[in-house]
């Protein structure tokens, strides 16, 4: 759907799922934080009131997932995440080589937004490793913690818990970093404001 060079990109189902796990993301984080590195003389949140609100965001989260699970498999939206092999090396570096040095020389974007390309390929393939590795490994490994009982007790001598538990906060650190990336790259529009309009309104 398009009208005077607006394209309609993100649909309702998305800008929810969207919403809810941005918020969702932002509490886990600030919750895993605080657990992390919780100290008896130090806290910022009271530590069981930290684990109680980490672990309903990360249900809810979870639950959320299924939205874009199910979405992403069923509407249009999954051709933004096909995978294309050939020529990819090629297409990553120049969409890399665009945002350490063509944006600084004002050149032209090398793959503009479009209703047939909603990602540029360093985009589209961060956004395949998050949404389709990441994720589904925190929550794998968030699961087992909230019900440590089905994790295996021992691997190699080392305690199943203990690995989940550094597989998960690894993976979390990764989503934290990928956030912080994932912002500034959304100020990389028309305005710096566009981008976070678009996931709002649903037009680009
Ligand atoms: C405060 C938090 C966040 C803000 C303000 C934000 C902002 C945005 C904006 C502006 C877009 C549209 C432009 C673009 O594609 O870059 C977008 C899309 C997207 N964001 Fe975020 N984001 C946030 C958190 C997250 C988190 C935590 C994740 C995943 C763990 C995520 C995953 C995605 C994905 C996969 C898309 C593309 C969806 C699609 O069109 O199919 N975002 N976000």
């Amino acid at each position: 759907m398009s009208t005077e060079g607006k394209v309609y990109l993100y649909p309702i189902w998305l800008r929810i799922w969207h919403a809810i796990n941005a918020l969702g993301i932002l509490v886990l984080i600030y919750t895993g934080l605080n657990m992390q590195f919780a100290r008896p003389d130090f806290e910022l949140l009271r530590f069981d009131l930290a684990v109680t609100l980490h672990n309903f965001a990360g249900v809810i989260v979870s639950i959320n997932y299924l939205i874009f699970f199910i979405g992403n498999l069923v509407t249009s939206n999954k051709k933004y995440y096909r995978i294309k092999p050939k020529g990819l090396r090629k297409r990553l570096l120049k969409q890399l080589r665009f945002y350490t040095y063509g944006m600084f020389k004002n050149e032209e974007v090398p793959y503009p937004i479009s209703e047939k390309r909603k990602f540029n390929p360093v985009q589209k393939y961060t956004y395949v490793a998050v949404m389709y590795l990441m994720v589904p490994i925190i929550i794998v490994t968030g699961i087992a913690l909230l019900f440590p009982e089905l994790i295996i007790e021992e691997v190699y001598n080392m305690s199943g818990i203990f690995l989940t538990a550094i597989l998960h906060a690894i993976v979390g650190f990764i989503i934290s970093i990928f956030l912080i990336i994932h912002l500034y790259f959304a100020t990389i529009g028309k305005k710096p404001v566009s981008n976070f309009v678009s996931i709002i309104t649903g037009w680009h």
